[in-house]
């Protein structure tokens, strides 16, 4: 059987219908930009995330700038962020006019390393940091993220564009952020049918300051009290998120129980099937295998041979990209990031990807793993 690596066609029976007559209401209505879709999905948000406010942007790459411009960052600051991410988050920086420095990742948990941040802080006195909860969970040290930030008067921006539905000692991951930010790319946890993205933040001053940015600095309809930009969500995109909102507890669990499947499965080969570090709860937004770095281009030829699908999230370092040239001030520690991103194998995970799918796959890496001495990668 042919399994892609990824699979956004897995609606849920009657969710095509439902989307239909809920496209064809709003349409009718014309509440294409802002009015109570946005409204009501905003307040849905906010709910499902357990945090005061939400304030819906047109992407996640937006949510990070509106993030930074509305904390205040600008020409001249410093900003911190993990050497292991998606390029938008430095792209974010630098559009604002911030220097971006990166920091090195922790093996463990394949987040920044909190240890190296610390020392990065001393020498180089940032303004903010963002710290992006990769791959389905965070930081093992997030408490100490965000209370070292804290006394040390740093904002605190959370990349949470693949974190939607985490859950971190008990309840939300959101709830004690300063700032976080959505993506709703189609293919995140809680994807749309366009870009869109999202801010949340415990401050609603805060959330009130980010709608203008986002909304060309309006304070009135034809009053502009800040240059900011447009970046609104449409009123058929939160229509969508809504309804996407009532099937999500099923989509995440058996994104959930695929993750656990494929680590429960693989052990004992030679590769590393990395888990969340303990106090979380995965969204299973990704399958994160570890190989051997020369061995990788053979497993995954071995997989396309069985028409599997597979991923590299993330095959390049951010300071080893060439467009950081000009723009990265400094990357601070050594070389863990870069392994990761040769080392990196995502197999196919999706919303109600089936047991006999994982199956499949994990039936190809043993074939693949077969003559190979358990190690860890
Ligand atoms: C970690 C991270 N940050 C930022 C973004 C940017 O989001 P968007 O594509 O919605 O602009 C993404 C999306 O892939 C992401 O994974």
């Amino acid at each position: 059987m042919s399994i892609p690596f990824i699979d956004l066609k897995r609606f849920e029976p009657d969710f095509l219908d439902r989307w239909a007559e809920v496209c064809r209401e709003v349409s009718a209505a014309t509440r294409f930009v802002g009015g109570p879709d946005v409204s009501q999905f905003e307040e849905q948000l906010a709910a499902a995330c357990n945090v005061d406010a939400a304030v819906g942007c047109a992407n996640g790459t937006d949510a990070l700038q509106l993030a930074l411009r509305g904390l205040g960052v600008g020409v001249g600051d410093r900003v911190l962020l993990p050497d292991a991410t998606f390029w938008a988050t430095f792209e974010a920086v630098v559009n604002c006019g911030a220097t971006p420095l990166t920091v090195d990742i922790d093996d463990r948990d394949l987040q920044m390393d909190f240890d190296l941040f610390q020392q990065a802080v001393d020498r180089y006195q940032p303004k903010a940091a963002i710290l992006v909860h990769l791959y389905g969970w965070g930081s093992a040290r997030l408490d100490d993220y965000r209370d070292f930030c804290r006394e040390r008067g740093i904002h605190l921006i959370e990349d949470a564009a693949q974190a939607f539905g985490v859950e971190w000692r008990g309840q939300s991951i959101f709830r004690h952020c300063q700032v976080a930010t959505l993506s709703f790319y189609p293919a995140k946890v809680l994807g749309s049918c366009g870009d869109a993205g999202a801010v949340l933040c415990n401050d609603v001053e805060l959330a009130e300051t980010l709608r203008r940015l986002g909304n060309h600095g309006r304070t009135g309809h034809y009053d502009h009290g800040l240059v900011g930009w447009n970046s609104r969500l449409a009123g058929l995109d939160a229509a969508y998120l809504s309804l996407c909102l009532e099937y999500l507890p099923e989509r995440i669990a058996s994104r959930q129980r695929a993750a656990k499947l494929y680590r429960d499965q693989l052990a004992g080969l030679a590769l590393r099937a990395v888990a969340p570090p303990a106090g979380y709860i995965e969204n299973g937004y990704l399958n994160v295998t570890l190989v051997e770095p020369d061995d990788r281009d053979r497993v995954e030829a071995i997989l396309k041979e069985h028409g599997i699908g597979s991923g590299r999230t993330y095959p390049t370092a951010v300071s080893k990209q060439s467009g950081a040239v000009g723009s990265l001030e400094a990357a601070i520690g050594g070389e863990k990031a870069h392994r990761l991103s040769q080392s990196v194998l995502n197999l196919p995970l999706f919303a109600h990807i089936t047991d006999a799918e994982v199956d499949e796959v994990v039936g190809v890496m043993k074939q693949a793993f077969s003559h190979q001495p358990s190690t860890s990668a």
